[in-house]
């Protein structure tokens, strides 16, 4: 079966060719970074707009580079959420219109499952499997009984984890998106320089909250009465001190938090744009088999929305037309 996925949910326009939920011929994603860049983060109406330009390029160039046309296609899938609201219509409304002009049936994709599914393509993995997100907007465990069979164990109180990257780069000065730029940096870090740590959720000890040790990173920058205001009075080294210090409370919260929540998993899956990171790779140290997403399938994708079409067609059957935009699904639907 081949499926074109398309992907609009924010700010990457992306469409890819897959076979049978496996075989990748083509994965073509433009990024929108410069365009936000200005703004330190995602504006969601320019990015609808960017996504109207460029979709219908990006799809012809999936299809050729795939060597196909769109008769050959058998199935149209579309990332229909979660996302921006404006940015996941141009996808939906692209795919629908594909749809009505081919006679082809399409369906409506959960982004953040497709993230999880990312690791698995082409894996034999054994199941039940603790799954992480960690994204831009997303931070939750999950328990994974099959492709399709998942139970929520813990989210976010507050911030997403790619959001605490992104506002602690923001006050150190670095460009949007920060996770790379606070990766980069800490590199040349103490991580024990400053006492950072991640919150506690009273009475859910697997949930997440980052939002205060977000506010400790800008005290630690800007001092406790807003006495020192610009980043750029701090030497080179604290500025690394900072990103290296955040960069591991974070993750030695997630690690933690994992390793609790494992119970009798079999393996763990990652997904979400975060578990990009080399020193999260190097901190996860659990005693089961790990998959993560090979870096094409990381960030955002369509290869990973036409994969995991595959398997959700049997369970869903495709979508119907009146089908609207979901800026917010939980992940065990
Ligand atoms: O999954 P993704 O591409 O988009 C969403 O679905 O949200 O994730 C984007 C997030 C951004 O917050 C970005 O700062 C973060 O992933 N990120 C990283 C790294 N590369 C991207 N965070 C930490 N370390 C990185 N190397
Ligand atoms: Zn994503």
């Amino acid at each position: 079966m081949l499926i074109l996925g398309i992907e609009s949910t924010c700010d990457e326009t992306a469409a890819a060719v897959v076979r049978d939920g496996e075989e990748i011929l083509s994965n073509v994603v433009t990024s929108q970074i410069d365009l936000h860049q200005p703004f330190g983060g995602v504006v969601p109406e320019v990015a609808s707009r960017r996504h109207l330009e460029l979709i219908a390029p990006v799809i012809r160039e999936a299809l050729s580079e795939a060597l196909l046309t769109i008769d050959q296609i058998d199935l149209i899938a579309v990332a229909m959420g979660p996302g921006l609201m404006g940015a996941l219509l141009v996808g939906l409304n692209a795919a629908k219109g594909l749809s009505i002009g081919t006679g082809k049936p399409y369906i409506g994709i959960n982004h953040v499952e497709a993230h999880l599914y990312a690791a698995t393509m082409n894996q034999p993995v054994q199941f039940p499997a603790l799954g992480i997100v960690l994204s831009g907007g997303h931070t939750a465990l999950l328990r994974i009984h099959a492709v399709g069979q998942y139970e929520l164990i813990s989210t976010t109180v507050d911030d997403a984890i790619g959001e605490a990257f992104d506002k602690v780069a923001s006050i150190l000065d670095l460009p949007y998106p920060g996770g790379p730029h606070i990766e980069e940096l800490a590199k040349t870090g103490d991580p024990h320089a400053y006492p950072f740590r991640a919150g506690r959720v009273k009475t859910k000890p697997l949930h997440f909250s980052f939002s205060g040790l977000k506010t400790s990173v800008l005290y630690a920058v800007k001092g406790q009465g807003n006495t020192r205001k610009d980043p750029t009075l701090l030497s080179d080294q604290q500025k690394a001190d900072v990103a290296a210090s955040f960069q591991e409370a974070a993750f030695r919260d997630i690690v933690k938090k994992a390793k609790l929540a494992a119970g009798d998993c079999r393996s763990v899956i990652l997904g979400g744009g975060v578990v990009i990171n080399q020193r999260l790779r190097a901190m996860l140290d659990l005693d089961l088999p790990i998959f993560w997403p090979p870096p094409a399938l990381t960030l955002d994708n369509a290869a990973m929305i036409a994969g995991l079409a595959y398997h959700r067609l049997p369970l869903d059957g495709p979508s119907p037309l009146d089908l609207k935009p979901q800026p917010r699904i939980p992940l065990d639907r």
